[in-house]
């Protein structure tokens, strides 16, 4: 098969980004796209950027919702090549029939197909062209795929000359090719500042809208630059651990939290990755959740649906090397609370039950009262599970109740 490798930030995938797929099936270019978000970018667009998974996901839902059957796929590639995304790692793995065969076949292709010999082609726009020879290990990226230039129309770009002119640098025929494209012009970057939607599909507005992205851009920048990159690096590694929802759910928490200390002069960084690993734990296999639980702290959290808190705290130590005990404490006390309650524990605990993506009641109350006053919010959110534990006769866990009574529920 032609297949073309369609690498980017999608931040957010635009119908720029979806004419160009279009353009390389339709003009029959490829026989296939693969879509490729990159996942760690160099750390200076990282800040700029959402954190991969939040990309991941909102590409794939728009992928799916665009094309049906299984000429466009999206790949997760990215997440578990370490270190740096650079095209020519992510080629290296796409390309090896290692990865590529199970992709494709998992991805419904028929094996015969997926075992075919394929000629690969990196699809980009022209804009590309004069740096290219300047990207990292260059030859090596053109000796793998060859590139497929998408052109809108009317654009002044000699495919020819170019051609030469890298195949002249390189000294062996580079395989550069172009296709013409409708002219949809959109940049991410002028979205992500303009908020305007208009050239976004509807699924990512959704998506968007839900998660809350590019709204509080105060927020990161508050944040310091070390912290910052922990928390996208963070992100991208908690994938191997947390399926989508939750994943999604508990950077929506990191962010929340950190929005919640820069209004309540807590610490942002600290908030930011407590609230980030606050569930890193919830789908370890349960006895590694009960033993972490116990190396924590003992029998307190018998529970099986509050394991996850404590065993939290020792995997963030452990997988992820932190070692602030302000940080652990919060994570370690997100589901019950707990009589000596810091700001930054209070903060965690509610940023788990108000971020955006939470729909399980009306929230709108809490969410206003939290950004003015935290112990407010809170009382009006553990008064409303004591209610509800009292009416069906439900036992309220020790260091909950030492919570509600600090807060005076
Ligand atoms: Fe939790
Ligand atoms: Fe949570």
């Amino acid at each position: 098969m032609r297949i073309g490798l369609f690498g980017g930030s999608f931040d957010p995938i635009h119908k720029g980004h979806l004419s160009i797929i279009k353009g390389a099936i339709n003009n029959g270019d490829v026989d296939i796209v693969i879509v490729i978000p990159t996942v760690r970018n160099s750390f200076k667009r990282g800040k700029v950027l959402s954190a991969a998974p939040y990309r991941y996901f909102m590409t794939k839902a728009v992928i799916e919702s665009e094309f049906s059957g299984n000429k466009v796929l999206v790949s997760d590639a990215e997440f578990s090549i370490p270190g740096i995304s650079y095209t020519v790692s992510t080629l290296k793995k796409i390309t090896s029939m290692n990865y590529l065969v199970p992709f494709l076949t998992y991805n419904g292709i028929k094996p015969k197909k997926a075992l075919e010999e394929h000629t690969f082609f990196w699809l980009c726009g022209s804009d590309i062209l004069p740096s290219f020879t300047h990207w990292y290990k260059p030859e090596e990226i053109i000796s793998m795929a060859g590139l497929l230039v998408a052109l809108r129309p009317g654009e002044e770009c000699d495919i020819y000359e170019e051609r030469e002119r890298i195949s002249k640098e390189f000294g062996f025929e580079a395989n550069i090719e172009s296709f013409v494209i409708d002219g949809v012009e959109v940049a991410s970057s002028e979205v992500r500042i303009t908020k305007d939607y208009e050239d976004v599909p509807k699924v990512a507005q959704e998506f968007i809208k839900t998660h809350n992205l590019y709204a509080d851009k105060e927020v990161m920048d508050a944040v310091s630059d070390e912290a910052a990159e922990k928390f996208f690096l963070m992100a991208a590694d908690l994938y191997e651990y947390l399926g989508e929802k939750r994943l999604l759910h508990t950077i929506n928490v990191g962010l929340l939290s950190a929005k919640y200390a820069l209004i309540h002069g807590a610490d942002v960084d600290k908030a930011l990755i407590a609230g980030l690993l606050h569930d890193c734990a919830k789908e370890l296999e349960p006895q590694v959740q009960r033993d972490y639980a116990k190396e924590r702290c003992g029998d307190t959290f018998a529970d099986k649906k509050l394991l996850h808190s404590p065993a939290g705290a020792v995997f963030a130590k452990k997988r992820f090397d932190v070692d602030d005990e302000d940080i652990l404490n919060a994570i370690t006390y997100h589901t019950t609370g707990h009589g000596g309650a810091t700001l930054l524990d209070k903060i965690v605990f509610l940023a788990d039950k108000l971020e955006p993506a939470r729909t399980y009641t009306d929230l709108t109350e809490m969410r206003e009262v939290a950004l003015s006053d935290i112990d407010a919010a809170l009382r009006l959110c553990v008064g409303a599970v004591r209610k509800k534990f009292e009416t069906q006769g439900r036992d309220i866990h020790p260091k909950t109740l030492e919570f509600m009574n600090a807060l005076g529920v």
